[in-house]
């Protein structure tokens, strides 16, 4: 994970490098760092925890608002996957106090690597995996290279994942980038240029943004890019205009971007629907792009909160369009030998269409011939680029880790995917289908309204927020409900919470239950509430306290919960298909509550990031 950010050909690079890492905290937030070369110098400031230690120190050891006037700097904000949360494993990583490194994803040999380079005279200052770069390119630039030559050899060397950049005081108008599966954006400026793991934290500096293919490297000076593939053929990368940003995104009056996400989505929904509805009732949805021409089984792969979203997709699909749906983890499929059998298309979700997960899936899938679509969120993310199809949720930039606004809006486009699968291969007619696009309408009210419940879901997270576990319960398509619920709580309040499928309690997890464990049941009435409401007794009768969410029938039903959660009746059973919906508010808002309750840190909780890009 991580994120690097580097700036050349501007007076204030490290000042520009420093608002470039703030929007680049959702890459990893437990240290930080930056790189300027100033007078000769290597200037380095490394903290320890969020971006704002770092700012501190900057401000407190330069005494001046543009930190040090360099014109040429690097940044980082870390993950730590090799080495614990330490200054010293902050980036970036220098060698010989000449040479400086920030890198994103992992260098898989560097074992190998960092013990020849210690035979060869090098210390190592650090535990971490990034630490043989900058002594590599050391070593290469000591033996007579130019800093493009070291950058190639220092590529012969290495494997693995990675996004990096390279500077050094032998060279102190050049930076060298290289990317391989991480992602890395060029923003183009005016006698000067910019590097960021995303066009958006670049955004700022200019609207004329490059990504690196993989395998490929560049040398970047304030003039000039020159960009290279993987065999040293200078190439020519597409340039792109991306959308100029007005200001940082704000928390707008809430106390969390997490509280914000939540309380937006009856605004934010309506733009997902109207992309994918037009005039009230017509479909917005390219079947044959789709890849669907016969009645295939269609493979839906992702990562998280996108994954249960996969879980509820796959539900509606062979409801309504009885098409078979396969779904798979994204970090499980490429390493198995996934039959393709009877299979055409493969869809990917992904909020931050980032995660490196669900884009390897997505390039396997590829591999074996299938047609790659994507629901996502950020355009022009690499996932985004490499599908052929996209479907944008459109909720606008998503800031708290844990996932709310992007999971009500990916089930809306496979809910109404599902609709345009059943009309072409099930015969769902026109008249049904005007109906479901009422119901549909109809959803962000319906999400207010739910919302109005926060008070209620307040005081029974005051009443559960010591429980040291807790368990989820869900059937049919409400069992993805409870996964999301209990991973939506362990994410950000750091409670142990299992999602189970109801009829599954018996098999095993009712072994859990003890004397005051909260178990939290999603119910509608879909014929089958009766069995259910049964498992539910049967933790109720073992001392479990029970908390239901569920419409006014289920609720008469099940007397015996000690709280109650009354969602709004749905009239037939085509519209009680969309209880999921409604379901993922009382999930968001419990966690987010229970969290509060706690005093965790609900946007950046600990050990997590929003995007994750390594494997
Ligand atoms: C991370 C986040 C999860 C998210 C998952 C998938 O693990 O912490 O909240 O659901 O990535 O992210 P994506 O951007 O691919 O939807």
């Amino acid at each position: 994970m991580c994120g690097v950010v580097a700036v050349i050909g501007k007076q204030n690079a490290s000042q520009l490098v420093v608002e470039g890492l703030k929007k680049l905290e959702y890459r990893g937030y437990d240290s930080a760092g930056i790189a300027a070369a100033y007078n000769g110098t290597l200037q380095l400031v490394k903290s320890e925890g969020k971006l704002v230690n770092l700012i501190n120190k900057l401000k407190k050891e330069f005494n001046d608002k543009l930190y040090f006037k360099a014109s040429i700097a690097i940044g980082h904000t870390r993950w730590a996957t090799h080495g614990n949360i330490s200054v010293e494993n902050a980036h970036p990583l220098t060698s010989e106090n000449k040479v400086a490194v920030v890198h994103n994803g992992i260098i898989e040999n560097y074992e190998a690597i960092k013990n020849k380079l210690i035979a060869e005279g090098y210390t190592f200052r650090s535990q971490t995996d990034t630490e043989v770069l900058p002594h590599l390119f050391m070593k290469y630039i000591r033996s007579g290279n130019n800093l493009l030559q070291a950058g190639r050899l220092v590529l012969r060397d290495i494997k693995g994942a990675f996004a990096f950049v390279a500077m050094s005081l032998d060279f102190p108008n050049e930076l060298f980038i290289s990317r391989n599966s991480s992602p890395l954006a060029i923003g183009l400026g005016e006698k000067s240029n910019f590097i960021g793991s995303d066009a958006h934290s670049i955004n700022h500096l200019t609207q004329r943004v490059m990504y690196l293919e993989d395998g490929d490297h560049a040398l970047i000076k304030s003039e000039d890019v020159n960009v290279f593939n993987a065999n040293d053929e200078e190439v020519n990368r597409k340039i792109i205009n991306i959308k100029a940003e007005i200001g940082l995104i704000t928390k707008g009056g809430y106390r969390h971007f997490m509280e914000k996400e939540i309380f937006e989505q009856p605004s934010v929904i309506p733009q997902t629907i109207s992309t994918f509805i037009k005039n009230q009732s017509e479909i917005n949805i390219d079947l044959n792009k789709l890849g669907f021409k016969h009645k295939n089984t269609l493979l839906i792969t992702a990562a998280g909160t996108s994954y249960y979203a996969a879980m509820v997709g796959k539900y509606w699909i062979e409801h309504i369009a009885d098409l078979p749906v396969i779904i798979d983890l994204a970090s499980e499929y490429r390493y198995r030998k996934p039959s393709v059998f009877g299979q055409s298309a493969m869809l990917v979700i992904s909020q931050s269409g980032e995660s490196l997960d669900t884009l390897m899936a997505l390039r396997h899938g590829k591999k074996l011939g299938l047609s790659t679509n994507a629901i996502v969120n950020v355009e022009d993310s690499t996932i985004d680029r490499e599908v052929d199809y996209s479907l944008y949720t459109r909720v606008g930039a998503e800031i708290g880790v844990a996932s709310t606004k992007s999971f009500t809006s990916q089930l809306i486009i496979l809910f109404i995917m599902a609709v345009a699968l059943g009309k072409k291969f099930n015969n769902l007619k026109t008249n049904h289908i005007k109906n479901i696009c009422a119901y549909i309408h109809a959803l962000p009210g319906a999400l207010a309204q739910m919302l109005n419940m926060e008070n209620k879901i307040k005081f029974i997270s005051q009443n559960i927020k010591n429980a040291k576990s807790i368990i989820f319960l869900g059937r049919g398509l409400l069992y993805p409900l409870a996964l999301e619920g209990a991973l939506k709580l362990k994410e950000i309040s750091y409670i142990h919470a299992e999602g189970f499928a109801a009829g599954e309690m018996k098999h095993g997890p009712i072994a859990l239950i003890e004397d005051e464990v909260p178990v939290i049941m999603f119910l509608v009435s879909d014929g089958n509430e009766d069995k259910a409401i049964s498992n539910l007794q049967e933790a109720h009768s073992r001392g479990a306290k029970i908390i239901l969410i569920a419409d006014k029938n289920c609720i008469e039903k099940a007397i015996f919960a000690h709280f109650k959660i009354e969602i709004p009746n749905f009239q037939d059973d085509f519209k009680s298909l969309l209880s999921p919906f409604l379901m993922a508010i009382p999930a968001q808002l419990l966690a987010y509550h229970i969290a509060n309750e706690r005093g965790t840190d609900v946007d950046q909780p600990r050990n997590l990031a929003k995007s994750v890009t390594v494997e």
